[in-house]
């Protein structure tokens, strides 16, 4: 790990990017926090600092007290609605679209990325807005009012309660999406871990089998976190900062 002045580090990390065939991203809640979406952690503080974050994250969380579960979502989904993609979601669908063969990974369920121009982005802990039946597991459609009611819809199918389509604790990743993760990391000769504390399994192992595999890991995060030990490079800065420098200087090296 060599801790780097960000202008040295970022013309050379755009020079691997731009040899590279295949580079990958994964990003965390730090990426939205400059759109002014709170961590998970974050948000669990104020007036839902009195909840367990697992209480709220959780399918019997949900089936205990539905309206309050539904109501810790529905909030979120208000704030992202309220939020704008930042300069980092931004120069990810630039870095995308001047490199071939680069993989958007996220741990975010907010559409932020996509918004921004990212495409075919890997969702790993799913999407708010991805709304299915806790009971049958039909996939809903839900309009804005439903979305954000006071409390959740109920299945046309099964009249089971509707719940937003995120990985709760306890739950695994969908299979496909996981593989997919993997490989874009094992083939991937840059990786750029971007703006997560790392804290959370299985995603925080990724970083390890691209490293493992040969890739040049980058870690872009204002703080230290329990990836930088795996880092080969860490930019110590704040994404909405860092990614725009590293996708100007892709693009002179690329055109
Ligand atoms: N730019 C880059 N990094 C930032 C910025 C920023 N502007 N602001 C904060 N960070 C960093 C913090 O230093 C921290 O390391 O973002 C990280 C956020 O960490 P977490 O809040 O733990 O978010 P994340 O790593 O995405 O959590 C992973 O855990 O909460 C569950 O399922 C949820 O997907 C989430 C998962």
């Amino acid at each position: 790990m060599h801790p780097a002045g960000p202008e040295g580090a970022l013309m050379v990390i755009a020079r691997r990017l731009a040899r590279a065939d295949a580079s990958v991203c994964l990003t965390g809640a730090g990426v939205s926090a400059e759109s002014g979406i709170p961590t998970f952690r974050d948000a669990a503080k104020g007036l839902w600092s009195r909840f367990d974050p697992e209480q709220l994250a959780s399918a019997d969380g949900f089936r205990n007290n539905p309206d309050l579960v539904w109501r810790w979502y529905r909030d979120r989904v208000k704030a992202v609605q309220d939020a704008q993609p930042n300069p980092g979601h931004v120069a990810l669908a630039r870095l995308a679209r001047s490199l071939d063969g680069f993989t958007t990974i996220t741990q975010n369920v907010d559409d932020l990325h996509e918004r921004a121009g990212s495409a075919d982005v890997v969702h790993l802990h799913g999407r708010l807005t991805a709304y299915r039946c806790l009971e049958c597991g039909t996939p809903v459609q839900l309009d804005l009012a439903q979305r954000l009611a006071a409390e959740p819809s109920v299945c046309a199918a099964c009249a089971g309660l509707i719940r937003p389509g995120v990985v709760w604790f306890g739950e695994l990743l969908d299979g496909g999406l996981w593989q997919r993760a993997c490989a874009a990391c094992q083939q991937a000769q840059v990786m750029l871990v971007v703006g997560t504390s790392g804290l959370v399994w299985p995603a925080a192992e990724l970083p390890l089998l691209a490293r493992r595999a040969g890739a040049h890991v980058v870690e872009v995060n204002p703080e230290d976190t329990e990836l930088t030990g795996w880092a080969d490079t860490c930019v110590r800065g704040r994404s909405g900062e860092v990614l725009p420098v590293l996708a100007d200087q892709v693009e002179r090296m690329v055109s």
